[in-house]
């Protein structure tokens, strides 16, 4: 878990950004910063498409298919669906947008009682990787827990997803735990 202290600039930010460009001068060419908004029913179809195309090169999912086949006859990208599908179901999904398109998302859900937000995915699109807006979502999605009631912020990255865990590490997240994931087939 991490202390909403060590990261100072959701403190007070309002929603819509600053430019990330702004915080570290000349490493981004952007003029504008991300716009932040809950996605809606008629999202979905795209948020999904972008989910699987960012996820593709980096999940465990596809580990399994190449370890032990589709489960059930149901290969990486369908679970990859059913498991966006139930996101949609229970979980705020927000966008981030710049001026034209959507280029990242982050979903999760704030536990009312530890008052702890928990982000399952972040992701950007893959052509607009490596410009600060994974770094940008993540400030959206942290900012908008806050305001959701979020003391804390808690999520889950692969060890050896080293882009996703050098941000998250420079954003003030501290590691907890390391989990290993088995899986066999039932003799
Ligand atoms: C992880 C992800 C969200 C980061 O978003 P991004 O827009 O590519 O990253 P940013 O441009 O905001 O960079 C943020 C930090 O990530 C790290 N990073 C970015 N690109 C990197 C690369 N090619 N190699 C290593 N680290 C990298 C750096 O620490 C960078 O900070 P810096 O620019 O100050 O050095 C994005 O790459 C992504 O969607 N990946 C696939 C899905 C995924 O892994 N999601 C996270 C699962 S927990």
């Amino acid at each position: 878990m991490v202390e909403a202290r060590t990261i100072p600039r959701a403190q007070t930010a309002p929603l819509v950004t600053r430019p990330v460009a702004a915080l570290r001068p000349g490493r981004y060419n952007r003029a504008m910063p991300l716009r932040f908004r809950v996605a809606e029913p008629a999202d979905y179809e795209e948020v999904e498409r972008l989910l699987l195309a960012s996820f593709e090169p980096v999940t465990w999912f596809r580990r399994v298919d190449e370890q032990f086949g589709p489960l059930n006859g149901r290969d990486w990208r369908e679970r990859w669906r059913l498991r966006v599908a139930h996101i949609f179901r229970t979980q705020t999904v927000l966008l981030g947008e710049d001026e034209t398109r959507l280029v990242a998302v982050a979903t999760g859900d704030v536990d009312p009682i530890l008052r702890l937000g928990y982000i399952e995915l972040l992701a950007v699109a893959p052509e607009a990787q490596g410009r600060g807006y994974g770094r940008e979502m993540l400030r959206g999605m942290l900012r908008h827990m806050k305001q959701q009631g979020a003391l804390y912020a808690s999520l889950d990255c692969l060890a050896e997803n080293d882009r996703a865990n050098s941000l998250y590490r420079s954003e003030g997240f501290r590691e907890v735990a390391c989990h290993i994931r088995w899986l066999v087939r039932i003799p």
